[in-house]
């Protein structure tokens, strides 16, 4: 029960890592805020975190706009008095949401703007919002979420690409410095492919395989627990050594 009391809010809660981490931080004790803008999928997996927990709300929102994540932050300090961790995890490359065809060339350049609204607006509007909650109470940790693709780039993700690697340096590292004074730290886990869907299996990595979505989730507990307290301002890369396999 390392986060009993704890109140942590996921953005991208509906599906994927976010919902699986509503879920175990839940059995660890926590109340849990989720966040979503697919409000069925929301509804489904509030209902399964209340098999765990009466602690937890859902708030249908869309990452993109700054004044529906600050409504989140405030129903979820109505809720439960505090927010201890932020997780935005909304994001996902934008050629795929969108069903974008070609390259970055070819893509109007709506699809550019929507991948940073999503993947680094969402996050950076989650953050900025939390933190007025966290600097009162003086506490709390933000985890970001980087990717592979931040070092590596795209072709037809740009965005999602530039995004990430937005949060995986500047973003994390700015964050752990406005929050130092407000005893906030943040860091970023940046997954290799991870088999929240099947076609990520596709993705080489040197362990010869894809992650399961737990691996990402029961690091993130760890770091974001109080094991992990000396961490702060930095990415961990968590790809099963993509980033150093032998090219050519
Ligand atoms: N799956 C991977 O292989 C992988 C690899 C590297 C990084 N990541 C990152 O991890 C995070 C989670 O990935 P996943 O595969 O678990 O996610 P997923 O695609 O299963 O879930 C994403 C959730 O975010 C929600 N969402 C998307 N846009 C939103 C918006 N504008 N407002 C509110 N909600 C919105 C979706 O409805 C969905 O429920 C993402 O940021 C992704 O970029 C994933």
């Amino acid at each position: 029960m390392r986060f009993q009391g704890k109140t942590v809010l996921i953005t991208g809660g509906a599906s994927g890592m976010g919902k699986l981490s509503g879920l175990c931080f839940a059995r660890e004790g926590a109340k849990i805020a989720l966040v979503d803008f697919n409000q069925k999928a929301l509804n489904e997996a509030v209902a399964e975190i209340r098999a765990i927990t009466e602690d937890v709300i859902g708030c249908c929102a869309d990452v993109r706009v700054y004044d529906q994540a600050a409504e989140c932050c405030r129903k979820t300090v109505e809720a439960f008095g505090a927010i201890d961790i932020l997780i935005p995890f909304a994001g996902g490359a934008e050629a795929r949401i969108l069903k974008a065809k070609g390259d970055f060339k070819e893509q109007p350049i709506e699809v550019f703007e929507f991948g940073l609204d999503v993947n680094l607006k969402g996050a950076v509007y989650f953050a900025h919002a939390a933190l007025q909650q966290m600097a009162e109470q003086m506490s709390g940790v933000i985890v970001f979420i980087g990717s592979i693709t931040g070092e590596e780039g795209s072709g037809s993700n740009v965005a999602y690409a530039a995004s990430k690697s937005a949060l995986m340096n500047g973003v994390v590292k700015s964050i752990a410095i406005c929050g130092a004074k407000y005893n906030v730290r943040s860091f970023c886990v940046a997954p290799g492919p991870v088999l929240t869907r099947p076609a990520m299996a596709n993705m080489k990595t040197m362990a010869g395989r894809a992650a399961e979505p737990q691996e990402l989730v029961d690091m993130i507990m760890y770091l974001a627990s109080e094991k992990g307290a000396f961490v702060n301002g930095t990415t961990l890369l968590m790809d099963g050594g993509r980033n150093v396999m032998p090219r050519g």
